[in-house]
């Protein structure tokens, strides 16, 4: 029995992403919440022949709490694309002033109602909504570092796809051959391809390119759209990668397995996480690795300098990535203690 609920799932990403998970037969109820038309995509995906019972939530008004306590009872995993999107010209630092409250408030919702829900958050900007959200919990006093996850399995799924094209290789072949670390946006995002064999093809400059694309591939979305959003398809398709790892593991899948996607997670709160935190990335606590899952939450990560052998490069572009990350982490954190919960 497995409860998976939405948070935003009228949205771009939202309604494949719920498709998705109708799909997935250890699913056995699918809770979509949205403050618009959650109904009516409930209603749709209802009638698909598969074993997930369908529920839609939506508040009658601002006030309407019931609609939110509903949809979140019970639930196992809560998955958030709730929120704005990017347009041309914005980054997705210029989504906090909205999508920073409406984070902090599903969450709260989420401690009060469902505090031992996995929590899967694809909001962005994804490097503080997921500070937000652990700062949520611990001022709630329920907070599971286990089981908070920041989505970052586009960029993974992006520098397999874009591996795939400059190597000739298939990239289902690239699946768990390469990781992405740091954060979730521009340069903060980390490619670390080296120990691939077929990396070796790449000369420098397609090798700089490569690396680009992977970090500003969001971007090329939001300009191909022209006003109308960023990534929705790939995204719903690399939330549902990601979370679909932890149903099986609350399936009677495997008890424990090594995933080939990273999540950015609060890495203190990770046996060796502290430490790992101290000693490679200068104290910044908040950083994407690849994870272990085991029940329906975190067992471990994967050390990248001590598993991964990181080059020079590699290491400088972390360092990059780090400078980023400490500013956006602060921000989300401060945003939280100046709130009223
Ligand atoms: P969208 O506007 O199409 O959908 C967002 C949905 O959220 C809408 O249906 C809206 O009604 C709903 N919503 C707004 N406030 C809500 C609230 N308080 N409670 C519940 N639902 C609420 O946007 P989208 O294209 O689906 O993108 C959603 C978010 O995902 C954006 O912030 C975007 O930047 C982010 N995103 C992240 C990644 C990633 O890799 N992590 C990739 C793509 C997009
Ligand atoms: C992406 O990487 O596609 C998302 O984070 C959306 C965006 O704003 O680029």
């Amino acid at each position: 029995m497995v409860k998976v609920t939405v948070a935003g799932a009228a949205g771009g990403i939202g309604q494949p992403l719920s498709l998705l998970l109708k799909l997935n037969t250890n699913v056995t109820e699918l809770s979509l919440f949205d403050i618009v038309n959650a109904k009516g995509v409930a209603a749709d995906l209802s009638h698909i022949n598969t074993p997930a019972v369908v529920k839609g939530y939506q508040p009658k008004d601002k006030e309407d709490r019931t609609a939110i306590v509903d949809a979140l009872k019970g639930t196992d995993i809560v998955i958030i694309p709730a929120g704005v999107p990017r347009k041309p010209g914005m980054t997705r630092a210029d989504l906090f002033n909205i999508n920073a409250s409406i984070i902090r408030d599903l969450v709260a919702n989420i401690a009060r109602t469902a505090p031992n829900a996995a929590i899967l958050i694809i909001s962005n900007p994804v490097n503080s909504t997921v500070p937000i959200a652990a700062q949520v919990l611990k001022k709630l006093g329920v907070f599971n570092p286990r089981k908070l996850f920041g989505v970052t399995t586009l960029d993974s799924v992006r520098a397999e796809t874009f591996l795939g094209e400059l190597t000739n290789t298939n990239p289902k072949n690239l699946k768990g051959k390469i990781s992405v670390v740091g954060g979730h946006s521009g340069d903060t995002i980390v490619p670390l391809v080296n120990y691939e064999p077929s990396v070796r093809i790449l000369n420098k400059k397609q090798y700089e390119a490569f690396v680009h694309r992977v970090q500003y591939g969001g971007d090329e979305v939001v300009k191909a759209k022209n006003g109308a959003g960023s990534a929705t398809l790939s995204m719903a398709y690399a939330g549902y990668r990601f979370a679909e790892y932890l149903i099986n593991t609350l399936s009677g899948g495997p008890n424990s397995y090594k995933v080939p996607d990273s999540a950015y997670i609060y890495l203190p709160g990770i046996e060796g996480g502290k430490e790992f935190s101290q000693k490679y990335l200068h104290g910044v606590e908040f950083f994407s690795v690849p994870v272990v899952l085991s029940n329906g939450e975190i067992r471990s990560f994967i050390n990248p300098f001590e598993e991964l052998r990181v080059t020079e490069e590699e290491n400088k572009l972390i360092g990059v990535a780090l400078k980023g990350l400490k500013g956006s982490i602060d921000q989300g954190i401060e945003f939280v203690n100046a709130s009223k919960l």
